[in-house]
């Protein structure tokens, strides 16, 4: 299956009616499990459908002209489900980077990993860094893969490096401010999340970008991961260009 997106777009995209797109959407792919369970098939069918829907979603971020989409792919708490489950995921991830990191090499997509790097095995650590060393240069889409990732932990340690800088004499307490947080995070560099997508039902972010989503918009659909499709996205979408923000201030209508 491609995975190449049709087109690369920098600037945020318009809808038919003009409306803004979404620079960047997150997505909290939830529910494989209980897919799988639905149709009588173990767990790990339903990770392995959720990473076709993914094929999917990559593909159609692309065409639609979104600049970066974040993936949550596993988080720090993950690590406490079963062992055999833990184990197909990163195989899982490995077979992924194998099998599609050529193609999206070859569709000008930049990978970024986010999330604890320190108590990773050597081999998962390999193949994050070979999947960001061989996309490193490209202009096309960014994919933002969240793994071993939890936002409490992001923001600890970009306090202990903050704290580290200070203690050293090279910053000031006062100038730990939003701006030196933001930059001290795994997502420094990347615009805010505009969009958060969460499938399967569950209306809760589980330890996922806590910081950078304070303005972000929120959609919930009752789909299950793996039958998120491009028709689902679209929808979506047309939900977010329908949308006022107003950051605390008043809407465009009212000024
Ligand atoms: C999301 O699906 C994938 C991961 C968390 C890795 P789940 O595995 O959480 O599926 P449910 O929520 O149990 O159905
Ligand atoms: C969030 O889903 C993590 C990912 C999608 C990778 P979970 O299934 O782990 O979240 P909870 O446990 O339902 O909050
Ligand atoms: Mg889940």
């Amino acid at each position: 299956m491609s995975v190449s997106p049709d087109r690369n777009l920098h600037a945020p995209a318009a809808d038919e009616t003009g409306a803004k797109m979404p620079r960047h959407v997150a997505f909290i792919m939830d529910g494989n499990g209980r897919w799988a369970t639905a149709r009588g098939l173990p767990r790990t069918e339903g990770h392995r459908q959720g990473l076709a829907a993914l094929r999917k979603v990559i593909r159609h971020a692309g065409r639609v002209g979104i600049e970066t989409i974040t993936i949550y792919s596993f988080s720090s708490e993950n690590w406490n489900r079963p062992q055999a489950e833990v184990s197909f995921l990163m195989g899982l991830l490995r077979r992924f980077v194998q099998r599609d990191l050529s193609e999206l090499h070859e569709a000008n997509v930049r990978i970024r990993i986010i999330g604890g790097r320190s108590d990773l095995e050597p081999g998962i650590l390999a193949l994050l860094k070979e999947a960001e060393d061989l996309t490193r240069h490209n202009t096309g889409l960014n994919l933002v893969v969240a793994f071993n990732y939890g936002a409490r932990s992001e923001i600890v340690r970009a306090a202990q490096e903050l704290a580290a800088k200070v203690q050293a004499g090279d910053m000031q307490p006062a100038e730990i401010t939003e701006d030196a947080i933001t930059a001290a995070l795994d997502t420094s560099g990347l615009p805010d999340p505009d969009l958060i997508i969460r499938t399967s039902g569950e209306m809760r972010l589980s330890n996922f970008l806590l910081w950078q989503a304070a303005y972000s918009e929120f959609y919930f659909c009752d789909l299950y991961w793996p039958d998120f499709d491009e028709a689902a996205f679209d929808k979506a979408l047309s939900c977010f260009c329908s949308r006022e923000r107003r950051y605390g201030g008043l809407d465009a209508k009212a000024n």
